[in-house]
């Protein structure tokens, strides 16, 4: 596993704990009816998830970074790649649907091309294996496959994902709009458990100076925001861990993270939920609900970013719209990411807002995401 992105040995990371998938994404000249036949432009597998695409914009800024979210050895009819990459296939039954959120421990499987190797490096994703010649092929898992060689291209420390004994790889069906820029997902990641605190324990705190978490399971994610509090209650300044925790699905029970998060990123569409009609009247709205001294951030797409300081000051960014609109997939993690990689860096919460409406802009005027800096 290479090194992370930019960093010098040593270098605290930034770390985003949430969603890895496969984003399997056709790009349509207009979005089609439903129950027709079309032909797509084009189409491209890319590694997706909330968390995963910070990640992966973060790198693409310098910022060392990890990721921290479940994956699951690939199962029946591809179990021999299980033994290719995890030297563990697939247990029986790996196809029924466990509980959503599961509290358990997740199990670690190291991959085999990393057993034997010192605990620090067990449970990284390998590396994606070397063609021999010009012999046969090995049986893969493409999905596992693609997005392990993904995180490793963009420099992403994957050293604590969380290999779950059961569920599947998670995978979007998504398709972009070429006539609006649009995008229409469709995910499936309902048998895959999460990552649990129990898990996140092992995380080492000292080598991180921001955590973010893509709301997910809001119980255990509560616990490993605790766990990073307590640390920072007994740290020095200098060895704090700053947190941030992104709210996009309107879904209830996620509401509590509101409160844990040093800065705390809302989506329009779960501020639209609430009835909010733009980002500051969501966040006069929703202040009560965040922590005190803590900065609550609210993007609306072309209306751009507001945000609201621990001081209370409402600061507002505009939108920097490209000239076409082409791939809005993944333009609020953009966002979220260029936000906290200049607060991380000490900038203003004005420069942060306007950096982020920025590289999210440009990631609207482009195919993913090369091309964002
Ligand atoms: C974009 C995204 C996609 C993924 C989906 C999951 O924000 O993370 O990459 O398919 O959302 O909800």
């Amino acid at each position: 596993m290479a090194a992370a992105a930019g960093g010098a040995a040593g270098e605290r990371r930034i770390m985003c704990v949430g969603l890895v998938c496969l984003d399997i994404i056709s790009v349509v000249e207009a979005f089609p009816a439903e129950d027709s036949d079309t032909r797509c432009l084009s189409q491209r597998w890319q590694r997706g998830g909330n968390a995963s695409n910070s990640c992966t914009v973060l790198a693409l800024l310098g910022a060392p970074c990890a990721f921290m979210g479940s994956l699951a050895p690939p199962g029946p009819p591809l179990s021999k790649c299980g033994a290719e990459w995890g030297g563990t296939p697939a247990p029986a039954g790996h196809r029924a649907d466990p509980p959503r959120h599961s509290t358990g421990p997740s199990v670690f499987l190291p991959p085999a091309s990393t057993l034997g190797a010192p605990p620090a490096r067990r449970s990284r994703l390998p590396a994606r294996p070397r063609r021999s010649g010009g012999g046969p092929q090995p049986a893969l898992c493409p999905p596992l496959s693609f997005i392990a060689a993904d995180f490793q291209r963009r420099g992403v420390d994957t050293a604590h994902v969380a290999w779950q004994p059961r569920g599947a790889v998670p995978c979007a069906c998504c398709l972009v709009s070429a006539a609006s820029g649009s995008r229409t997902i469709v995910l499936h990641d309902t048998n895959l458990p999460d990552v649990t605190a129990r898990d996140f324990e092992r995380v080492d705190l000292s080598r991180y100076r921001w955590i973010h978490f893509e709301a997910r399971n809001a119980a255990e994610q509560g616990a490993m925001l605790e766990r990073v509090e307590r640390h920072n209650r007994a740290a020095p300044p200098e060895r704090r861990v700053r947190t941030s925790v992104e709210l996009e699905k309107p879904r209830e029970e996620l509401l509590p993270l509101m409160g844990r998060g040093q800065v705390v990123f809302i989506s329009k569409d779960l501020a639209r939920h609430f009835g909010y009609q733009s980002a500051p009247e969501a966040l006069r709205g929703l202040r009560g609900h965040i922590q005190p001294g803590a900065t609550l951030i609210c993007a609306w797409a072309e209306e751009g970013a507001d945000a609201l300081g621990p001081d209370g000051q409402l600061v507002h960014s505009d939108a920097f719209p490209p000239e076409t609109l082409v791939d809005t997939l993944g333009a609020g993690d953009t966002f979220n990411a260029a936000v906290i990689f200049a607060l991380a860096e000490g900038r203003s919460l004005q420069d942060a807002l306007t950096f982020g409406c920025r590289i999210a802009g440009r990631k609207c005027g482009i195919q993913g995401f090369d091309g964002i800096v």
